[in-house]
């Protein structure tokens, strides 16, 4: 069993982007630029958010935290992104969902411009993944595509299940595996919470995304030996020996399924790390562009 460590294919991804960083600004331009939007103080999305930043000064990005009150109202946040959207120097905004209640998720993916939509959530960014043109695909699921071929995983021809539908994951990925690309020509089936005989249908799998966010939601009865095993779950669960108080869990019950597969990626330290090097990698790219269009 290959256990597909997203620490070190992150960090190959990073240095790539440093040096290429390196490279630009040596030659006088200015560093690539990435804006977050963090509304509230929801602790998963602090941690992640916080995440972001400290990757981006390690690889020699510059950017820029704007945090809002939870109550902020929607017209200001929207006012916000249009203040990052007029500036040049912001080359990349994301804003950390979820959201409060009362501001429309959809209204803010909509407000960023999609060349500055580096977490690819904006209709048009979907849309161009579909028809397989240029955009910026989801951080998670081009996380994924660069762990794949970071360990040279074959999929040419190959049972993809990925079960899970969301706009942020499952049906990115599925997607994803499904073009004609490298480490994607799948048959791609995508599961859900209301597919009939998912054990069955997970078992046909020779690669198996797990993105629901149940925690050990998948068992070893539900994998065919020797699998590839991708689990996307991040749940924090409650746990009084833990220093923190929770431990973070994947969908898929590790101890018991690892030993069936032919590799597996863990949590923590699996595709959590990859996200962050495929928003990076967006970054870079839409740093690219924006230079370009100048
Ligand atoms: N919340 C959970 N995943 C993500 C992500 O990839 N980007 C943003 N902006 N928010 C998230």
């Amino acid at each position: 069993m290959i256990l597909l460590d997203g620490k070190v294919a992150a960090q190959a991804v990073k240095n790539n982007l440093k040096s290429q960083v390196e490279s630009f600004t040596l030659q006088g331009y200015r560093p690539p630029k990435l804006a977050a939007i963090l509304v509230g103080n929801n602790g998963a999305s602090e941690t992640y958010v916080a995440s972001k930043v400290k990757n981006c000064a390690e690889i020699g990005f510059e950017s820029l935290l704007i945090r809002l009150d939870s109550n902020v109202s929607e017209t200001n946040l929207l006012q916000t992104i249009e203040q990052l959207n007029r500036d040049n120097e912001v080359d990349g905004i994301l804003v950390q969902l979820p959201l409060p209640k009362h501001i429309s998720e959809q209204k803010v993916i909509e407000a960023i411009h999609p060349a500055k939509d580096v977490d690819g959530f904006h209709p048009v960014n979907a849309g161009k993944l579909v028809q397989g043109l240029p955009g910026f695909i989801p951080a998670t699921p081009y996380g994924i595509m660069l762990l794949l071929e970071h360990f040279h995983i074959q999929t040419k021809g190959k049972h993809a299940v990925v079960v899970g539908r969301s706009n942020i994951v499952g049906r990115p990925m599925s997607i994803l595996l499904s073009s004609n690309i490298p480490f994607g020509n799948c048959t791609v089936t995508i599961a859900h919470s209301h597919t009939i005989n998912l054990k069955e249908i997970c078992l046909q799998a020779d690669i198996l995304v797990a993105a629901l966010g149940k925690p050990a939601f998948v068992t070893a009865n539900m994998v065919k030996e020797g699998a590839i095993v991708i689990d996307v779950g991040i749940t924090r669960v409650a746990d009084t020996t833990a220093k923190k108080g929770f431990r973070i869990k994947g969908d898929v019950a590790f101890e018991e399924v690892a030993p069936k597969t032919a590799a597996i990626t863990p949590v923590p330290g699996g595709v959590g790390l990859m996200t962050i090097a495929g928003l990076l990698t967006n970054t870079l790219q839409a740093y690219l562009n924006n230079q370009q269009a100048k």
